[in-house]
This record gives structure tokens, sequence and C-alpha cells, in this order.
């Protein structure tokens, strides 16, 4: 076992990890950060993303110790300082971008990776970025929705099909 120091969601958090931990299971089971989440293990989903150094990365593709000392967000690091929704998150809740819910804490990290790379992004843009993040519910038409709105965008004016 090796120590692990990362700064996560600006603060600093350490634990214990073996040479094949992956990045997720550490967040999840050494700092106890359940949010992000582990869908396929086989980095398919996009469940597990996490923004590693400000870019957003498979968690599940990542060895803990490979990170030691890396800067590292995670959904529980994207509500607003008074704990309510952060935008991204808002957006999402407000346009149904979810449904179960499983894969939103990977929707919303890529997709507040991909707003910070690209602010304006288009439909066609967005839904490129996200084809590493797999959803079982929605039909995606709802989350593509979300990140147009989140990125300030007239959602009625696009293609993006009706709720
Ligand atoms: S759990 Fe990492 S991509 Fe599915
Ligand atoms: S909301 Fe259920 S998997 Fe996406």
């Amino acid at each position: 076992m090796t120590k692990v120091t990362l700064t996560v969601n600006g603060r600093s958090m350490s634990g214990e990890a073996e040479g094949r931990t992956l990045l997720v299971s550490f967040l999840r089971e050494e700092l106890g950060l359940t949010g992000t989440h582990v869908g396929c293990d086989t980095s398919q989903c996009g469940a597990c993303v996490v923004h590693v150094d400000g870019k957003a990365m498979k968690s599940c593709t990542v060895l803990a110790q490979d990170v030691n000392g890396a800067s590292v967000t995670t959904i529980e690091g994207m509500a607003n300082e008074d704990g309510s929704l952060g935008t991204v998150q808002q957006a999402f809740q407000d346009h149904h971008g979810l449904q179960c819910g499983f894969c939103t804490p990977g929707m919303v990290m890529s997709s507040a990776a991909l707003l910070a790379e690209n602010p304006k992004p288009s439909e066609a843009e967005i839904r490129h970025y996200l084809e590493g993040n797999i959803c079982r519910c929605t039909g995606y038409h709802n989350i593509v929705k979300a990140v147009l709105a989140a990125s300030g965008q007239d959602v009625s004016t696009l293609g993006v099909a009706a709720e």
C-alpha cells in the first residue's frame, strides 16, 4: 500500500492505495466520495468521469498511484459554495436531462469539461463530445438540451427533439 494524496474539490485528501487500485475505487472506497459511479469498469460507459488537473477522464482507466499529487474534481465539487446546484447540474434538472440518474455524474462532468473548452458548443458538438457517456434512460435529447441551456443558448431554436 502506498499513501496517495490528492487535492479533491479544493481540499487535500489522502488515503492508502495498492498498485492496482483504480482512481474511481480510491475516490469511492478510500475517500468516501460515492457520487462518482461505476457502470462498467471497462471504460465504456462514462459514469466514472471526473476532472484530473482540469481534464475529463474516465476514473476507471487511471490508477490512483499514477495521479498522486493531482487536482481532482468530482461531482461533489460541482455545486455552488452555498450548496445549491451548479450551472450544469441545474440545467440538467430544469431540462429533464436525467431519469434514473446513474449516468448523471459522468454526464455532468463531461459536459462541464466541454463547456470549459468550448463555451458555446453546437448540438452536433455536444453529441460528439458526449459519445463516451452512455445513458440507458433519456434518449439523450434532454441531455443535449441541458448542455445547450447551460451554455446560455436558446434551446427552442435548435433541432433538439421536444420533451
Ligand atoms: S465505469 Fe468507467 S467508463 Fe464505465
Ligand atoms: S438517466 Fe438513467 S442511465 Fe442516464
